[in-house]
């Protein structure tokens, strides 16, 4: 009698558990995974204590360690996202660990108050370069967030995730590249667009598939496009098109991009509308004449030719890209085979710095916006992407997990636990737009925030002033190399010109936190 009892309430309790944990729209996951969801939350908190005992360490995990996630966790919720007793990296042994030096004495210097997370207005940290200011783009506009939201497409993710995405980056004055599913009504709740072509020309096409430019004008019209990016291969899947597998496609989203139902969604390898670097920079003049627009391309990197072709072809002066944003092979894809995302492409530092050094040689650096991704939503990262001469960073996976993704890596099945990478209603459903933008904001703006401190740590008030010199590349405790002799950087590569660090200095000087000190005395050295 005494069990019976015992069951009926343990049961009424479980029950009363679920029903709380499907209405509440906090945690995606309880919403999806009423009761054993809270085993996840439970795991996260003592894990800490088990894995001394059992499992991997806090640096282990791939793509993303947890260390990292649980950085990118902490800041999305504004909670502490410090470290207590010192770092648990493996400084002494590690190959390849990035330090960044700092200065002893400079002009700016940290603020108390905004280093140590006091950051509620938002961190003002705005692109150093006017994206298609050089080639006199009508819309030409100077970005106000050099973190941005990577391609991600209406399909690959789900309707609510984008919702999310795109309302956190208004909050954060950020932009949202629309991937190349083309532009939906999920993307339309009032954050600054990138739209990405693709090679199937996804809303912007005819009924035959042909590339429609009426349609890419009307679209561009339609919402706050900021800028176009044509996507010629992103790091996880070079030489191959985008791929939708079927589990993934929804009525909203055939009938989006005109594609059937219970198919996978290839897009093709290569363009129509251009077969060459002379051709390509022909369409791009035509798609910035025809909308006003900065218009530049993705790429990751693989032969160097195409690099080269490009740089002698801009080196003339009468065509030309507005930004590269240039994809590192251990980039993230919503579907792709084991081969390409393993194997093909250069990682981001390697081919980034290929790239920017053929630019440099021709003296074009400061003619173009160079924008990075490939795990650059991580401030060590970042900080290296814009010494090697990055202008801004795209970020995708980090900008998942804000929003709630725990790195289950199912993105490809539709069976998201956390509903942001699937078309199931039901698992889709449990993610509260409203509340997870907010979550992307704090990200966002945390990423800045750590990037700014660090530039002012480093004796400049922006992250465009770091240079190659600026980082070293640890061999253990044996070695420590710049970045600049690593890559073969000439002096002062990666930076700025003269002209665009005096402006943005000029920018950030009103808005940076001085303070660095405590009040002078009398008997102050000057
Ligand atoms: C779910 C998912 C969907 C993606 N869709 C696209 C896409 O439509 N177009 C594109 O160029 N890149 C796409 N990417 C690649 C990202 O834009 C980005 O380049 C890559 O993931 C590297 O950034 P990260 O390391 O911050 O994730 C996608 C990545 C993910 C994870
Ligand atoms: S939770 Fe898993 S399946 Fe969902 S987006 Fe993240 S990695 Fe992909």
């Amino acid at each position: 009698m005494r069990a019976r009892h015992l069951i009926g309430t343990v049961a009424a309790g479980l029950a009363g558990l679920a029903t709380h944990d499907v209405l509440q729209r906090k945690h995606t996951l309880l919403h999806n995974y009423p009761v054993v969801g809270h085993l996840r939350f439970l795991l996260e908190r003592v894990g800490p204590e088990l894995r001394q005992y059992i499992v991997t360490s806090n640096d282990e995990e791939r793509p993303f360690s947890r260390d990292q996630r649980s950085w990118i966790y902490a800041s999305s919720k504004r909670e502490n996202n410090y470290v207590g007793f010192g770092t648990d990296n493996d400084i002494e042994h590690l190959e390849g660990y990035v330090i960044v030096k700092h200065r002893t004495f400079a002009d700016v210097a940290p603020a108390t108050g905004v280093a140590h997370g006091n950051h509620d207005e938002g961190i003002v940290l705005p692109s150093a370069k006017v994206l298609g200011g050089p080639r006199g783009r009508r819309s030409a506009f100077r970005p106000k967030s050099v973190v941005n939201i990577s391609a991600m497409s209406f399909g690959s993710l789900s309707g609510p995730a984008i919702e999310a995405i795109n309302k956190g980056a208004k909050l954060a004055g950020a932009m949202h590249n629309t991937g190349e599913g083309g532009l939906s009504s999920h993307h339309r709740q009032g954050g600054d667009l990138v739209l990405q072509i693709g090679t199937a020309y996804f809303g912007c096409r005819d009924e035959h598939g042909r590339f429609d430019l009426e349609k890419l004008k009307d679209v561009v019209a339609s919402a706050p496009v900021k800028a176009i990016e044509i996507k010629l291969s992103q790091g996880a899947k070079p030489g191959l098109g985008g791929m939708l597998p079927a589990a993934k496609i929804s009525e909203e989203i055939a009938s989006i991009r005109g594609i059937p139902m219970g198919q996978d969604c290839a897009s093709p390898a290569r363009h129509a509308e251009f077969q060459d670097v002379d051709s390509m920079l022909d369409w791009v003049e035509l798609v910035a004449d025809a909308t006003g627009l900065p218009v530049g391309i993705k790429s990751a990197v693989g032969e160097q030719g195409f690099w080269d072709e490009l740089v002698s072809h801009m080196a003339k002066g009468d065509r030309g890209v507005d930004f590269v944003t240039i994809d590192g092979g251990e980039g993230g894809t919503g579907a792709a085979p084991l081969i390409f995302s393993d194997s093909v492409a250069l990682p981001f530092r390697l081919g980034f710095a290929r790239v920017y050094a053929t630019f440099a040689r021709a003296g074009l650096t400061d003619q173009l916006t160079f924008i990075g991704s490939g795990k650059l939503g991580l401030p060590d990262n970042a900080l290296v992407a814009f010494a090697l001469g990055a202008d801004m960073v795209n970020v995708a996976r980090e900008a998942m997990m804000s929003i709630g993704c725990i790195q289950a890596q199912k993105c490809h099945t539709d069976h998201c636990p956390t509903g942001v990478a699937t078309q199931n209603d039901w698992l889709s459903r449990g993610l509260d737009p409203t509340l997870k933008s907010v979550r992307l904001a704090n990200y966002l703006d945390t990423l800045r925030r750590d990037l700014l401190k660090v530039s002012e740590a480093c004796g400049v008030l922006h992250p465009a002033l770091i240079d190659a010199d600026d980082i070293e590349v640890l061999l253990g405790v044996r070695q420590a190399t710049p970045l600049r002799k690593i890559y073969r950087y000439q002096p002062r590569w990666g930076r700025i010109g003269d002209e665009l660090g005096e402006e943005i200095t000029r920018i950030m000087r009103p808005v940076a936190p001085q303070g660095g000190s405590a009040p002078e005395s009398a008997t102050s050295q000057d």
